[in-house]
């Protein structure tokens, strides 16, 4: 038998035992991804979370590990890839215990963020993570001006980071306003007067509001205005006399976006093999979200969480109502070119509300412009959005912008590598790109990135 040694870096003069514990140790350090995350310390009072096991994911849960090595207790706080530090169960496991409809694992839909079926929103946990290595913390604002549904806005709230979202879409400013007031509800309350005999009534009320709203439809200008003042405008202004407007707006806004989930659900539905009746939808998400606003009420209670100021405004992302150099990081993710029609997608939710979608459709990044020049004037638009980051942005301040490389027609774009090729231009110091398979049918989109710029 051949006696040279498999692997030649074990000194031959150490004896079987030590060789053999030597060997183990390079193999444990070179395969275990914790001993690459931890380097020396104590392997055995950390653990990541079983399901965490892309390359992107250690990535983060390193870099994650990297900013907090030093405060143990606040890492137990804020880490979104580990299930276990320094011993202890960390947060993150206790929040992503408030399971919403369609979770997988750890990553999406705990709390609030199942509210509202919007397509192509983030993965809370992997905001997280990238919220913790810009090290944002308590005085520190963090900006989405993409927000979409707010999935930045609330991973900020909870971790105690103030936090800025901007929207062109109206509905999505009050889709996501109230998934984050959803987070300060008070639970008890909420319950003792909102009993399940008076959902027929509700949902009646909802149903005959839609009357009202179409008479009065509204083609509302983005121009900064608050979510909350819109919300209340619609609520005066729009919704008709009966019951459900006397409760107060926190409680009414709920109800409505149980409403309009149910309207979601239905509209996409109805043809398949999950079809049930709208109202039994509205039935079934009241209860659904019950669930969810008790767990939230209670898992934020006992960890001590209160949740951090947030904003949200009805705006425009190539013109960001903020003051030059004043947050200290931004966490996005624009239309991926111009493969998804967002208005088409929730036109449900947008005709219900009464708001009219000419105007919106002009301004929104990825619908501007007839077929040939649509992907042109998505470049230009990309451009001056990145240009409109880096003025928001703090020196040496962060934007992570989460991007695919969609196919139109039949080429993939590279908007991610033109990213990449302007950020020297425009003034960035440092860029990087993670890449992140997207698994699963949707052949349109196979990796997306995750640009890390520095200013
Ligand atoms: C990919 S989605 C963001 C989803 C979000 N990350 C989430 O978790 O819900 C992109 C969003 O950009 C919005 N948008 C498009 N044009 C915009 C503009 N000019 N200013 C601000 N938002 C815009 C769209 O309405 C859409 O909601």
């Amino acid at each position: 038998m051949d006696s040279t040694p498999l692997f030649s870096f074990v000194p031959s003069e150490l004896s079987e035992n030590k060789k053999r514990s030597a060997l183990t140790n390079t193999l444990e350090k070179q395969v275990n991804p914790l001993s690459w995350i931890l380097e020396d310390n104590n392997k055995e009072a950390f653990a990541l979370f079983e399901d965490t096991g892309q390359i992107y994911e250690l990535q983060l849960a390193k870099m994650e590990y990297e900013t907090f090595k030093r405060s143990l207790n606040l890492f137990k706080k804020r880490t979104a890839y580990f299930k276990i530090v320094n011993g202890e169960l960390s947060h993150h496991a206790l929040l992503a215990q408030v399971k919403g409809k369609g979770q997988i694992g750890h990553t999406n839909q705990y709390l609030t963020h199942w509210f509202y079926p919007y397509k192509g929103k983030f993965h809370g946990q992997m905001i997280k993570a990238i919220i913790n290595f810009i090290g944002a913390s308590d005085n520190d604002v963090v900006l989405d001006p993409f927000m979409g549904s707010g999935t930045t806005l609330i991973e900020a709230t909870i971790i105690g980071t103030q936090s800025v979202g901007i929207e062109i879409n109206p509905a999505l400013c009050i889709v996501a306003q109230i998934k984050l007031d959803a987070l300060n509800l008070d639970y008890p309350a909420f319950a003792q007067t909102i009993k399940t005999k008076d959902l027929p009534h509700i949902f009646q009320y909802f149903q005959q509001a839609r009357k009202h709203l179409n008479k009065k439809r509204w083609q509302i200008e983005a121009q900064n205005q608050d979510a909350k003042t819109i919300l209340k405008t619609l609520w005066e202004e729009h919704f008709p006399e009966g019951f459900v407007k006397d409760y107060p707006l926190e409680w009414k806004s709920l109800l409505l976006l149980i409403y309009l989930h149910a309207l979601s659900d239905y509209t996409y539905l109805k043809n398949t093999n999950k079809a049930k009746s709208f109202e039994t939808f509205f039935y079934l998400n009241f209860n659904d979200y019950l669930r969810t606003l008790k767990g939230t009420y209670e898992t934020l209670k006992a960890l001590h969480i209160q949740p951090k100021n947030y904003k949200v405004l009805l705006g425009s992302a190539l013109n960001i109502p903020l003051k030059a150099n004043s947050v200290k990081g931004i966490i996005t993710s624009p239309p991926y070119s111009i493969a998804l029609d967002y208005v088409r997608n929730d036109l449900h939710l947008l005709n219900y509300l009464g708001i009219d979608t000419a105007k919106l459709r002009s301004e929104m990044v990825g619908l501007k412009g007839s077929k040939a020049e649509k992907l042109k004037k998505y470049e230009e638009d990309m451009w001056k959005s990145i240009q409109e980051m880096y003025r928001v942005l703090k020196p040496e301040g962060w934007a992570a912008i989460v991007l695919g490389d969609v196919v139109v027609g039949n080429k993939r774009t590279n908007f991610c590598e033109k990213m990449l090729q302007w950020a020297p231009q425009i003034g960035f110091v440092d860029a990087y790109a993670m890449k992140r398979p997207i698994l699963g049918g949707f052949a349109r989109l196979r990796y997306e990135y995750i640009l890390l710029l520095q200013k």
